[in-house]
């Protein structure tokens, strides 16, 4: 048995349910790949902030560091929504990815014939709809120079700037590439080239990237691309876009899917990857054993897959996954008449029974 060290940050509201519940699944299928997984549990984002009045203390950093990988539940809630900006919970995040150097976020959403039904969209326009959404997470306008306010000539002001230089690009870019031959084949890289200045390099940078990699490459503006995804999710293979235009298509890709909860992402890069939900941390339903674990078991697999290097097991994660879905079990949030609801845990459960 290979032994791996793995960090769990369980954060906020739903987020120690969740990762509580990811956890024998994971441990299950990692031994069958012959991987004996070591956990470390540590504090970020709201639970830090009142524990050690930062959101994301030294040690949790330290042992992050340290680690294969990270699994994360949610950080945040209204609890905190008072505190300086600096010392808000998402900066346990932001530090995180910046730390580890986590420049590519992976965000598949894929929506089987099951699901579709799930959709605010009509279930033949999302049926089949397989995209990786594949977000640059380390630059732009999140960690670009900034003033949160400056009173010049008698008027407040505040400011965010987005930087990208061509070696942010290029990496990045080569990810989404290297994904798409593994998939249909397909990028599409977002920008706002009719606008912006960043995205005009990284329009150019992509598509000399493209042409090094052989992958056919198609540009859209994000503006647009905003309204295919809802239009025709279907004609999209990977996506790739800069950090906060990658945030907005993501929650967007997501709600085309209509089960948040279900869906996974990975943040991965020069260090350790670090693996989330793409949900939030809920904290109207914490504490309740009501919350969907699968987003979270589904980031566990992507762990696996990303980190260990083990595809098979995380395999075996996504399979259970489904076949417990296609068995007509449901957590709250995907409940239906005719359909059997469980809780948090009866669905790891039976997805570790799956396994
Ligand atoms: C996400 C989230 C984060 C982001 C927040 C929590 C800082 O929305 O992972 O998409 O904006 O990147
Ligand atoms: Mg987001």
């Amino acid at each position: 048995m290979s032994s791996k060290k793995i960090v769990v940050i369980p954060g906020d509201g739903i987020g120690p349910e969740i990762t509580a519940a990811a956890r024998e699944p994971l441990v299950l299928a990692a031994r069958k790949a012959g991987l004996d997984l070591q956990f470390t549990t540590c504090l970020a984002g709201g639970a830090a902030i009142d524990a050690r009045g930062v959101p994301l203390p030294d040690d949790t950093l330290a042992a992050a560091q340290a680690a294969d990988a990270v699994l994360l539940g949610a950080v945040g809630g209204p609890k905190w929504d008072g505190v300086a900006p600096d010392l808000r919970p998402e900066k346990a995040i932001l530090g995180l990815r910046k730390a580890l150097g986590l420049y590519a976020n992976l965000r598949p959403v894929k929506v089987s014939e099951s699901l579709a039904a799930y959709s605010p969209l009509k279930p033949e326009i999302v049926a089949g709809t397989d995209i990786l959404i594949v977000r640059e997470l380390t630059g732009g306008i999140y960690f670009g120079p900034k003033c949160e306010s400056k009173t010049v000539e008698g008027v407040e002001r505040a400011w965010d700037t987005e930087i990208y230089s061509a070696p942010e690009i290029t990496r990045i870019v080569k990810m989404a590439c290297q994904a798409a031959k593994g998939r249909r084949g397909k990028v599409t890289s977002v920008d706002k080239a009719n606008v912006l200045a960043s995205s005009r390099l990284w329009r150019r940078v992509a598509a000399a990237v493209a042409k090094e990699e052989g992958v056919e490459i198609g540009n859209m503006y994000v503006d647009n691309c905003a309204m295919q995804l809802v239009l025709g999710p279907k004609t999209f293979d990977v996506i790739v876009t800069s950090n906060l235009f990658g945030d907005i298509l993501s929650d967007e890709a997501a709600v085309v899917a209509g089960s948040i909860g279900l869906l996974p992402s990975a943040s991965i890069g020069d260090g350790p990857g670090l693996y989330e939900p793409i949900h939030g941390s809920a904290p109207d339903i914490a504490g309740q054993g009501i919350a969907n674990p699968i987003g979270t078991i589904l980031s566990a697999a992507m762990l696996l897959r990303h980190s260990l290097k083990a595809e098979a097991p995380a395999a075996a994660i996504e399979a259970a996954v489904d076949a417990v879905l296609a068995a007509g079990y449901r957590t709250a949030d995907l409940y239906r008449p005719g359909l059997t609801k469980v809780s948090t845990n009866k669905m790891a459960e039976l997805i570790i029974k799956q396994l």
